[in-house]
């Protein structure tokens, strides 16, 4: 058994109650390699921001859940290296979809995990995420459930139509199971395509698509039903539209990817949304920089000349959810 706390890690709920109170939210960044931990926690750490480091059952095949964790822990180190004193770092499964594999990551040395039985009939979600719960609670780990689903892709899950959550179940849900945040479905959703084209408007100036707007009337709902209570927004990537250009004019080919926009998901942050889950933006940050490199620099076989500028443009991204998007920034509790 590991304990976080002996890592330098922290839970969510201090972070989360903060968050709420502030008006902001805690960026949840998933990673999978050196160099996207790396560009998380410069920017996390030079606008001192606490931070939410997340992995999916798809990072813990592809790069080793040993070596993860142990990246994990070197982050901290890493965070104090670059000046904060008490940086505040959780770490965090993403979609964990069954007991065995929460409890796995918390004894391991997770401080947060997330059991999604967002795809089961109502009853079985909440005894699974009881059960998780249960567990978690006894070392101090902070537990995500979801209920409602998203459209999009996660793992192995694919999910064609969304479902927004019902604002009638989430005072059942939380009341039951004990989670310690709740993950709600609200129209946003997993990748680099959030909406079909037929869904969105055209502008039309660029031919670039609108989406359309996130279902706040729900969100509202649930925090009328929830007051305080910590909300949590999967599918945040706003799929910037000069990484897709920079992508497609180096040899890629992502016609018509959209994201959410970013003033949506700072006005989310200003309520009790208080944890915002990014991953394909950072994905496409690394493509767009990688292609870049491989179409100017045909003759460059040195990973570090390809890598290292997408590190770069990636704490670039970080860098700005944090202080433009999410408004985290100066929240460290310690600022020195
Ligand atoms: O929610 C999905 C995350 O973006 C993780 O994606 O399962 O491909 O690692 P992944
Ligand atoms: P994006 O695909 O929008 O980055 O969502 C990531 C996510 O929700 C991870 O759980
Ligand atoms: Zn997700």
């Amino acid at each position: 058994m590991v304990d976080y706390k002996s890592l330098g890690l922290v839970n969510t709920r201090e972070m989360f109650k903060k968050a709420i109170n502030g008006g902001y939210a805690i960026p949840a960044f998933n990673f999978n390699n050196m160099e996207q931990l790396q560009a998380i926690i410069k920017a996390s750490s030079e606008t001192k921001s606490p931070v939410i480091l997340q992995v999916s059952k798809g990072a813990r095949n592809y790069a080793n859940q040993t070596l993860l964790r142990y990246m994990a822990q070197g982050a901290v180190e890493y965070a104090k290296e670059l000046g904060c004193n008490h940086p505040e770092i959780a770490l965090h499964l993403d979609h964990g979809d069954s007991f065995e594999v929460c409890k796995s990551c918390i004894d391991f040395g997770f401080s947060s995990v997330m059991i999604d039985g967002s795809a089961l009939p109502y009853d079985e979600n909440v005894a699974l995420t009881r059960k998780v719960v249960e567990y978690a609670h006894q070392f101090d780990v902070t537990v995500e459930g979801e209920l409602g689903v998203l459209a999009g892709v996660e793992d192995d899950v694919v999910a064609e139509e969304s479902h927004y959550t019902k604002p009638e179940e989430v005072i059942d849900f939380v009341s039951k199971t004990g989670v310690d945040s709740l993950a709600i479905s609200i129209g946003t959703s997993h990748g680099a395509y959030k909406f079909k084209p037929e869904q969105c408007t055209r502008d039309p100036k660029t031919g670039k698509l609108v989406p359309p707007p996130l279902a706040f009337d729900v969100l509202d709902a649930i925090m009328e039903k929830l007051p305080g209570f910590p909300i949590v927004l999967h599918g945040s990537s706003s799929v910037p539209q000069e990484y897709v250009d920079t992508i497609n004019a180096n040899g890629g080919k992502l016609p018509d990817a959209v994201g959410i926009p970013e003033e949506q998901l700072r006005k989310a942050s200003k309520s009790a949304v208080c944890k915002i889950n990014i991953d394909s933006d950072s994905r496409l940050a690394f493509t767009a920089a990688v292609r870049k490199v491989f179409n100017e620099k045909p003759a460059e076989f040195d990973p570090r000349k390809y890598c290292g500028p997408a590190r770069d443009l990636m704490t670039e991204l970080y860098e700005h959810k944090i202080k433009n998007v999410l408004g985290s920034e100066n929240r460290l509790a310690d600022l020195g």
